[in-house]
């Protein structure tokens, strides 16, 4: 389709594989079957579900939401949805407002699911970004736990200044956003100003840790994994090499999905999860960054 080896993308990006879904299948398929698997792992019943919320960059519709669509095919037919829109870090945003409720008391369980199709969203001709992309879904349940367990603290920040170096458009189209995807076939497909975008994560990745562990009162030595949101290898080398940690920290999936926005943090929990290399009590420290631009930071206690 494009001038490209895969010699260039594995050195580039670190990308070997990724899952591209039927163009005629509708994403939240993905929410649902990741949620479903979620709902039943957690052992409560759908009609438990208090809260559904959605990260996702690219919903099949803006209304309804992908969280009603999700409360329709799961049967939380006591929750309440709706969808949360920070790109990439969708999911480290969606985690801390389900943390919100729980501690307020306001909800007991709130599912969180993140959503993925971007291969629907890029450009088949735009070499820098159609190798970089895939589709993908996770999901958690979130509920009160134990004392000392858990999302232990968070940190969320943006930058809406830059916010032109990723742009989906939807309804509107000013000339700056028509010239930049004059080559494209797909007018309205995904826009990345990788170069940028690269310096932006490199320097934000350690600082959203940095930033976590100040307020978390905990060190690296502490941490068992940093589970980063998975955009480029060459963004995670950097970026451990600045925070001074072994590469065997980090727990990356990006070789097998490629970057699934928001998806990338939950789908490689869940892989660490179901591969049993996280065990009670294991700190782990998620951090994501992304289009908006946007960025954030969970600390996590595991106590399943
Ligand atoms: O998830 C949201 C956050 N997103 C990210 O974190 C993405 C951040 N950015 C990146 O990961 C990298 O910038 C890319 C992987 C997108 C690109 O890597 P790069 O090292 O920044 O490459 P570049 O854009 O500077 O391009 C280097 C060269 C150029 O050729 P010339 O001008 O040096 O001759 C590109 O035209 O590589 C060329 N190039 C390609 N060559 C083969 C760009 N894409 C490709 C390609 N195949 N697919």
């Amino acid at each position: 389709m494009v001038d490209t080896s895969d010699e260039w993308i594995i050195k580039r990006t670190g990308i070997s594989e990724r899952r591209i879904i039927d163009k005629e299948t509708p994403i939240y398929t993905l929410a649902v079957k990741a949620a479903r698997q979620a709902i039943e792992d957690s052992g409560i019943s759908p009609e438990q579900i208090d809260l559904i919320l959605v990260s996702t960059t690219t919903p099949d519709y803006l209304t309804p939401s992908t969280s009603c669509i999700i409360q329709k095919e799961t049967g939380a037919v006591n929750a309440a949805a709706f969808d949360v829109m920070a790109a990439c870090s969708g999911f480290i945003y969606g985690i801390t407002i389900a943390k919100q409720f729980i501690e307020t008391g306001y909800y007991k369980h709130v599912l969180m699911v993140s959503s993925e199709g971007m291969t629907k969203a890029v450009d088949w001709k735009d070499r820098k970004n159609c190798v970089l992309f895939g589709d993908g879904a996770g999901a958690v349940v979130l509920g009160k736990v134990e004392e000392g367990y858990g999302i232990l603290s968070t940190y969320l920040g943006s930058d809406g200044t830059k916010g032109n170096l990723i742009t989906i458009p939807c309804f509107y189209m000013p000339d700056e956003e028509v010239e930049k995807r004059k080559d494209y076939e797909n007018k309205i497909a995904l826009y990345q100003d990788g170069h940028e975008v690269f310096k932006f994560a490199v320097k934000m990745m350690p600082y959203a840790t940095e930033k976590l562990l100040e307020i978390s009162d905990i060190t690296l030595d502490d941490v068992k994994y940093i589970i980063p949101h998975q955009a480029n290898s060459r963004i995670i080398e950097s970026a451990i090499k600045r925070l001074g940690v072994a590469l065997e920290k980090v727990y990356t999936t990006i070789r097998k999905y490629g970057n699934i926005s928001s998806a990338s943090i939950p789908v490689a929990m869940d892989d660490a999860y179901r591969k049993k290399r996280i065990m009670k009590g294991d700190n782990l420290v998620l951090v994501g960054f992304g289009g908006g631009l946007t960025w954030g930071s969970a600390l996590l206690r595991w106590s399943k």
